[in-house]
């Protein structure tokens, strides 16, 4: 099998040709139209999604109860870390491939294969969490309007009605109907075509930053002080389940919250000033939200005691005890709507990187075919799309919360490491923006990633291994041979 492909897999792509012909390219390039303002709304509607919709619920009934509050700040500090080796790399290889170039560039083919493989749980496996938890909040709004749909066909086949932290009459669910059928209705959309302007982007931001402040300011006035007392509950004697170990815990379980500030890096061709706004968008983005999901943890775990927060709205649930009647109707409207989009960029970004990986020779060309007269990846968009709505379908929101969760951070730490190992390799190149406190703040981002990934239950760990065999054995038989090595 590595007849004749002596070390190929370590073929490394070349970091002054891809800036030579990005800077080529440039003149016939993108619109430079995005200024820091603009970057930063696109890092914030990347932001906020299911996370702080739903798995801040789950995460305090779960792991760490009112101590939610300490995990979001220790996610956003690791976070931090990882967005400003982010804003390096961004504007040193402003290219739209992100990690998976990085690691081309510093590790080579096999390493960026298998971080290309891991970005599926970002990109796939986190559009299926988003509409699981798009459909938590549909649920509500049916019932709302007296339509009674079998809870059933609203719960995951693999869902364990027993679990801890399981909606109160929970049942064995056959299939996610309403969180399948959003991935196929936004998939149809995406393969016809779908044009999204920064007005109708910018709306949907401002409807769930509306959404998230309406919770802080409403439920600020309906705070209980006694349901902040303990704030960390006391462990039950498992590692995880509450305690200090339940609340880094609870921190990689709504680390989930913060995925998408590294958006904002496959904006860098669009920029007007790269080297400062990149920079600004991506660690502004990262700032607002913290301050809000903070805000919003407090806030919950205030109004209502913990326990009852492990149902899938948990954000109408406490403006339901505000007992004003439109707020909750509001929030599940202004949650569905932010989701929607959510998931529609997620659908579309996976299908992207098949494409850089089938432009590669690592991914058969049908990834890279584009319909003749819609000038969408079609095939791949359909293929994507039904994988993702079976998952959604069968599998609950935190198994595949948790999933994402872990293929992201180790692609975080491989960002952090290829910041290390460039300025290494390659201390000549301009640097753009250059992240401060090197080596220390990279080191500091792979530690906290992976203590972020150690916290993870140890199933997690089992599934990352099972789909890392599998992508390896993808590439043997298939990316090894066909890769195109051009550098
Ligand atoms: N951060 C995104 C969300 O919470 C992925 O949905």
């Amino acid at each position: 099998m590595f007849q004749g492909a002596s070390k190929s897999y370590l073929n490394r792509k070349s970091v002054h040709k891809i800036i030579a012909d990005h800077a080529a390219a440039d003149g016939d390039g993108l619109k430079r139209a995005l200024g820091w303002a603009s970057l930063m709304s696109l890092g914030v509607g990347g932001i906020i999604g299911a996370g702080i919709f739903v798995l801040t619920g789950t995460a305090a009934a779960n792991y760490a109860g009112p101590g939610v509050m300490i995990s979001f700040m220790l996610s956003g500090l690791a976070c931090a870390f990882v967005a400003l080796c982010y804003a390096e790399l961004a504007s040193l290889i402003p290219v739209a491939g992100s990690t998976y170039t990085y690691t081309y560039v510093t590790l080579g083919e096999i390493f960026a294969w298998i971080i290309g493989w891991n970005l599926v749980l970002e990109y796939a496996a986190g559009a299926a969490t988003v509409a699981v938890g798009w459909a938590g909040y549909f649920n509500r709004v049916m019932q709302g309007l007296g339509i009674h749909v079998p809870p059933e066909l609203t719960t995951a086949f693999f869902a364990d009605p027993t679990a801890h932290g399981a909606p109160p009459g929970a049942v064995h669910g056959l299939f996610n109907v309403p969180a399948a059928a959003i991935i196929l209705l936004l998939t149809a959309l995406l393969v016809r075509g779908t044009s999204e302007s920064t007005l109708f982007n910018n709306v949907i931001v401002a409807i769930k930053v509306t959404v998230v402040l309406m919770v802080i300011v409403f439920g600020a006035a309906h705070i209980d002080h006694a349901n902040w007392s303990p704030l960390i509950p006391d462990n039950t004697g498992d590692f995880g389940t509450f305690g200090w170990s339940g609340v880094v815990r609870g921190a990689s379980v709504v680390f989930f919250a913060y995925i998408g500030f590294d958006s904002v890096s496959t904006a860098a061709q669009e920029a007007h000033n790269p080297q400062r706004d990149v920079p600004i968008g991506i660690v502004g983005s990262l700032i607002i939200c913290t301050i809000l999901y903070i805000a919003v943890a407090a806030v919950a775990t205030g109004v209502v005691n913990y326990k009852e927060l492990g149902v899938p709205d948990p954000m109408a649930l406490v403006m339901d005890r505000t007992g004003v009647s439109w707020l909750a109707w509001a929030v599940k409207l202004g949650a569905l709507a932010g989701l929607t989009t959510a998931i529609l960029v997620l659908l579309y970004g996976q299908t992207r990187i098949f494409f850089a990986m089938a432009h590669d020779g690592l991914l058969p060309p049908i990834f890279a075919r584009l319909h003749p007269a819609w000038r969408t990846p079609a095939v791949s968009q359909i293929l994507v799309g039904v994988v993702v709505a079976l998952a959604a379908g069968l599998l609950p929101l935190d198994i595949l919360g948790e999933m994402v969760s872990i293929g992201t951070l180790a692609a975080f730490a491989l960002v952090c490491f290829a910041v290390l190992n460039l300025r290494k390799m390659h201390p000549e190149i301009a640097r753009p923006f250059r992240a401060p406190g090197i080596p220390w703040l990279p080191i500091a981002g792979i530690l906290s990633c992976f203590a972020l990934m150690a916290a993870l239950p140890l199933d997690t760990w089992l599934r990352l291994l099972i789909w890392t065999v599998i992508g390896i054995a993808i590439y043997l038989f298939y990316g090894l041979k066909h890769a195109k090595r051009l550098n």
